[in-house]
């Protein structure tokens, strides 16, 4: 193509732009060419699960489609469920007609089918283990050689995980002959000791590089675009600190209940299962510092350093600063909800919360005094999660007592499930003498690229098969992140029973929620 006048312009912005470029940025070089991933072997414990059958197995065969699989890859199912590898075949592709997202293809499922292997086992049994490796080692003889990139995923309930790992390293198929990947979902544990315990299970086995610790907040693309937008645009970034922001909201609303998990959820509660992980992990990307480059632990150093800086809250500031509920029947979406006591397999006297909201503080040069309110919840009103930036008003009011009650400007970061940022600013009302009118600019993603989001899953099972460990936890962030939160259930543990139920299914949450920020003359923003 002839040089033209523009291209010469962007050639030489580019090269004065690397003057002033991080000496890391050559691994800052994002491509948008898809990347030629490399043969590779999946080993999913737990292949005969929820999991694998939600979630999964419909994003690989997605991948599959999308051409995004190399020519040579297998994905080895290990199950106690007695089944051949064909019988697994059905079993799989009828959970991908059941809960694939896209219209199901019947020769491209016969040909991804041809991938799928299963091997029947249970995990205490050493036999297992060993058929494991014979397997591993036939698919990677009918590969070529070709299984060197080996990951193993361990969708199995979190009290299993420590036996997997103890019988992969007995039978030497963590770093002596292989040097494989080990993908693992939360919960990391119920509490910091039981997640240092767990760690150090995973780091006899493996080496912290090999181990890819899923928050599926991260897969999501408007959850990586929180540090793209902050970055790549000087004028929020110059804002965006304690001299301009006047406070930060993170809403995790979810309309649906607990769904057919009452076993679980009973014993985790909300905090366990959305703030330890998901929220903090927001909290570390709107919080943290620029990284010196874009590598993972660059990255990862930076967030830390911001969970490592939150406020300690004593008892006291704990019982101001948290409030806690649980949601009673009411109406979610014009249908009837029961409450969570009434959900099948809760305890008709449960004081499992389900609603959780906060005021944090960082205690660090950046944020010192900007509070961080946080709130989320099962049976809210709407699914939405959502990032506020409050600004502060302006010095003065210049504008009479007609505007007594200016608003401040607001950058709202709509994460899902109608993702948009917008950012809401006064203007004159016409025609009138001095009325201000607020108004939204906003950007929304369908809009500008029509493009349906993938599930968070594909992007991390790709990042895993590059072996890039960016969007993953590492274990002093999720020790960090226990440290947050441990206190704040200790002291709840301690009281006495709250009283539940404590808002309708369908509100927003307990008064009390309103009334935290209320005395800040704040109030929540949504959309
Ligand atoms: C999971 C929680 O981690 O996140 C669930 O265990 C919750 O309880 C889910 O419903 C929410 O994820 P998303 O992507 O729908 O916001």
């Amino acid at each position: 193509m002839a040089d033209t006048p523009w291209k010469r312009k962007i050639s030489k912005m580019i090269s004065r732009h690397d003057l002033f470029a991080s000496r890391f940025l050559q691994t800052c070089d994002i491509g948008i060419e898809p990347v030629q991933l490399q043969p590779f072997l999946m080993v999913i414990f737990g292949g005969a699960g929820d999991l694998t059958k939600r979630k999964l197995v419909p994003t690989l065969f997605h991948l599959y489609r999308e051409k995004d699989l190399p020519a040579d890859f297998s994905i080895l199912g290990f199950a106690r469920s007695a089944l051949t590898d064909d019988q697994y075949r059905q079993l799989l592709r009828e959970a991908v007609r059941e809960f694939g997202e896209e219209a199901f293809d019947e020769a491209e499922w016969e040909d991804f089918g041809r991938h799928l292997f299963y091997l029947s086992g249970r995990f205490e049994e050493d036999r297992a283990y060993e058929e494991l490796y014979r397997r591993i080692d036939q698919l990677s003889v009918s590969m070529k050689g070709n299984a060197s990139n080996l990951m193993f995923y361990l969708s199995v309930p979190p009290q299993t995980t420590p036996l997997v790992v103890e019988q992969l390293k007995a039978h030497h198929l963590c770093q002596d002959r292989l040097t494989p990947k080990v993908i693992i979902e939360k919960p990391f544990g119920r509490d910091r000791n039981s997640a240092v315990v767990l760690n150090r299970v995973l780091t006899e086995a493996f080496k912290e590089e090999q181990i890819y610790r899923i928050d599926h907040y991260l897969g999501k693309e408007t959850v990586q675009n929180i540090i793209f937008f902050r970055f790549s645009n000087s004028i929020f970034e110059q804002l965006w600190n304690r001299r301009y922001i006047n406070n930060v909201q993170i809403t995790v609303a979810e309309d649906l209940g607990i769904e057919h998990r009452s076993g679980f959820y009973e014993q985790s509660g909300v905090v366990r299962d959305i703030v330890q992980n998901h929220i903090l992990q927001l909290i570390g990307l709107v919080a943290m510092e620029p990284p010196i480059g874009f590598d993972a632990e660059f990255i990862r150093d930076e967030k830390q350093k911001v969970f490592r800086s939150f406020h300690p809250m004593n008892e006291e500031a704990i019982d101001r600063f948290t409030v806690r509920g649980q949601y009673g029947p009411g109406t979610v979406g014009g249908r009837d909800a029961c409450g969570y006591r009434e959900e099948k397999g809760v305890a008709p006297d449960s004081t499992t919360p389900t609603f959780f909201a906060a005021k944090f503080y960082i205690a660090n040069w950046r944020w010192t005094g900007v509070p961080f309110y946080v709130r989320t919840g099962k049976r809210l009103a709407k699914r939405i999660t959502e990032i506020a930036i409050e600004f502060k008003q302006p010095p003065l009011r210049l504008f009479g007592r007609t505007c007594d009650t200016l608003e401040s400007n607001i950058l709202l970061l709509t994460l899902q499930p109608d993702e948009k940022i917008a950012l809401r600013f006064g203007v004159k009302y016409p025609y009138s003498a001095n009325q201000i009118y607020n108004v939204n600019m906003v950007f929304g993603y369908q809009d500008t690229f029509k493009t349906k989001f993938h599930h968070p899953y594909e992007r991390l099972l790709v990042d895993c098969m590059k072996g890039d460990l960016t969007l993953f936890v590492r274990q002093d962030a999720i020790e960090a992140m226990w440290d947050i939160v441990d206190p704040i259930i200790a002291r709840w543990e301690s009281l006495p029973p709250p009283s539940c139920p404590n808002y309708p299914a369908g509100s927003w949450g307990p008064g009390d929620a309103d009334l935290l920020l209320e005395q800040e003359d704040c109030c929540w923003i949504t959309t």
